[in-house]
């Protein structure tokens, strides 16, 4: 049962697809006050859990913190920060009382569960124009399938999407590729995708392609493919400043910038220096940023990753005049640490600064918005425009894309990414909890920088957390310029690198399976435990352990120097490690608490009881899993029903096919 309420004059945003009656009156639970700002109050019980939120912090159960929606870039998210890169406004309480709360309103929003106040939830927001949606369920699985089915299908990503990527910032050069590709091949490690960071543009301008290093692109591009490699490009949202510049000529002559309020082109700065950013929000705007596309497109590239969406700014004229003004007003130098401070917070706040979010404006319908009101929604409108121009670039084919600023609705166009995490094996933790979060609300390919973005990581490190991106849909290893090298063949022990890699292409059958089978039926592609075992208090708890799928589940490894870890199984399963050279060992775990050990080169996985799962021969790439190979392992006389589809086209027959053991 879905109600929809509306206050004042809210913004359409997009995000839910199905028409919805109006309800009148007030929802059922909880209090609401709309008079001039919102504010929503629910008063928890004990034993209440709440899930959701997407793209956010700390725990699968987010209770006893304070999380803020406001797409930002948050390069240095500790345990403290409120805001990431994404805005995900749903929420489901479960308890006595379960129901689903989905808040569609696209600038800033806080939602306290517990911090103020243990038992309290507030969920407020400056200005009372919004809809909610009252998801009534017997259960939170329940209320997250409703909501799932109003806002539309998730996006299928090309089949080699599925196979491992890696990246990094800093690749520069054709032979920077080459070795990376040579690297993975030499050492018999598979890889589907090298991905190229802003060093492959012209001066970090938008769809160029530096001539100099990368003469003839599209046989360099083919030269990849041949050997089973795309390339994928990111996309950044600022438009260099400069004339002769076409994208920046035709987006000054089309008027399609966002402007201040005097009608001139905002500029922020970002990596190419001055840029102005393209009124994704307004369509003829978002129509011919998206036909950019296309100059990549037309040289062979298959994919892309939209960067520096929230929009990211690093500064704004007007920001670096009041730090003048700042540094001018202190030049008396007799205040000292008074003054040091105030030119500190100053610069400190240049980035990202809220004022600067105050200073451009949309047009949207004829209407002028002022951006701040409708942040949230930059990433998600720059990635629709884009996947919108790929169905007409070539519309029936898939197009890898995925964004890091998003909000619910773009899970239709593209896929996220969860931003600059570190090196750290907290992140790895957060990595794992995030997910079932994220497939509440849609986005189903999702993945983080494994091994972690900043800082230097370990050998240990990005082998564990490899073993978790075995899992996850989007699977690659990404790291920051000036950090120590991360590609999967720079710590000596390759064999080791190989057999966590190649575990991902073995169970490629089964998690492509479950992926399309969650999409086509608005599933979640996995699932805390709580979801699957309600009745099973422990279970409920569980924060670091996964159902992935309908058959398995996992318990990745997540601390240093550990042999092992602690376990808990909500029914019998049967424990899976998968080593080198193809080998695994199984054995049969009872219902109950375990430890287990897994070294640090292995994959570990628990198969359900009763069910069975396809595994194939690894393969150097996705094109070249051989299904003959296919068998079934787990359950004697358990059966799998196996999708698949061609993976490349948008309208692909989807087959199902019974395999049993
Ligand atoms: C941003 C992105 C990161 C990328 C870097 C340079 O920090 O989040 O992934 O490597 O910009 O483009």
């Amino acid at each position: 049962m879905i109600r929809k309420y509306v206050f004042g004059r809210p913004f359409e945003t997009g995000a839910v697809e199905e028409q919805i009656g109006e309800t009148q009156g007030l929802p059922l639970y909880g209090e609401i006050h709309s008079e001039g700002s919102f504010l929503f109050r629910y008063v928890m019980r004990d034993g209440d859990a709440v899930y959701g939120l997407g793209e956010a912090n700390r725990g699968i159960n987010k209770r006893g913190y304070c999380y803020v929606s406001d797409c930002t870039d948050q390069p240095n998210h500790t345990e403290d920060k409120r805001s990431l890169y994404g805005a995900h406004n749903f929420i489901v309480v479960s308890g006595e009382e379960t129901f689903g709360l989905f808040f569609d309103y696209p600038s800033k929003m806080t939602f306290d569960i517990g911090y103020e106040k243990t038992e309290l939830m507030t969920v407020s927001c400056e200005r009372a124009d919004l809809y909610l949606y009252v998801i009534e369920g017997e259960s939170a699985y329940d209320v997250v399938r409703q909501f799932r089915k109003i806002i539309g299908r998730s996006y299928i990503p090309p089949k080699f999407a599925f196979g491992f990527g890696q990246s990094r910032w800093g690749y520069k050069t054709k032979e920077d590729f080459r070795n990376v590709a040579d690297g993975y091949r030499s050492n018999r490690i598979p890889l589907d995708l090298i991905y190229m960071d802003i060093d492959y543009m012209q001066d970090y301008k938008d769809f160029t392609v530096n001539e100099e290093e990368f003469s003839d692109f599209p046989a360099f591009v083919a030269e990849m493919k041949e050997r089973g490699i795309r390339l994928i490009p990111i996309i950044d949202a600022g438009v260099k400043v400069e004339e002769g510049y076409p994208v920046y000529d035709e987006g000054v002559r089309g008027g399609y910038f966002c402007k201040r309020k005097d009608g001139s082109d905002f500029t922020a700065s970002v990596w190419p220096g001055e840029t102005h950013f393209p009124d994704v929000l307004n369509e003829e705007a978002a129509n011919w940023f998206g036909d950019h596309y296309r100059s990549l497109t037309d040289q062979g590239i298959e994919g892309f990753w939209n960067d520096m969406n929230e929009p990211a700014i690093f500064y704004s004229q007007e920001g670096v005049r009041e730090l003048q003004q700042v540094i001018s007003s202190c030049q008396k130098m007799e205040r000292g640490m008074a003054d040091l401070h105030k030119i500190q917070q100053t610069a400190g706040g240049l980035a990202n600064a809220p004022a600067d979010y105050r200073r451009f404006y949309h047009s949207v319908n004829g209407q002028k918005i002022r951006h701040d009101l409708v942040h949230n929604l930059y990433g998600y409108h720059m990635t629709k425009a884009a996947a919108q121009a790929f169905g007409r670039i070539a519309p029936n084919r898939r197009f890898l894309l995925f964004s890091r600023a998003s909000y619910i609705g773009m899970h239709r166009y593209g896929g996220i990414w969860t931003g600059d995490n570190h090196s750290w094996w907290s992140h790895l933790l957060l990595n794992l909890k995030m997910l079932p979060s994220l497939n509440m609300c849609g986005f189903l390919y999702v993945g983080a920088d494994l091994g972690g973005f900043g800082a230097d990581t370990t050998k240990e490190l990005l082998l564990r957390w490899l073993a978790l991106g075995v899992f996850t849909p989007l699977m690659r290893d990404h790291s920051a310029i000036g950090t120590r090298d991360q590609e999967a063949y720079q710590f000596g022990d390759t064999e080791a690198f190989r057999s966590v890699i190649e575990t991902r292409y073995r169970l490629l059958p089964y998690l492509y399976s479950e992926y399309l089978k969650a999409v086509y039926s608005d599933d979640m592609y996995c699932r805390p435990l709580a979801f699957v075992y309600p009745e099973d208090a422990f279970a409920c708890g569980v924060e670091d352990q996964l159902i992935i799928g309908d058959e398995i589940m996992i318990a990745p490894v997540y601390t240093e120097n550990a042999r092992g870890r602690y376990v808990y199984l909500p029914e019998e399963m049967r424990f899976m490690k998968f080593m080198k050279d193809g080998c695994y060992t199984e054995q049969t775990l009872g219902q109950g608490h375990h430890y287990v050990e897994i070294a640090v080169d292995e994959v570990p996985l628990f198969i359900r009881a009763g069910r069975c799962i396809p595994l194939v021969d690894a393969a150097s790439c996705v094109d070249e899993i051989d299904m003959r190979t296919m068998k079934v392992i787990g359950y004697e006389g358990a059966r799998y029903e196996r999708y698949d589809d061609d993976g490349i086209h948008t309208d692909s027959q989807v087959t199902r096919t019974i395999e049993s053991l």
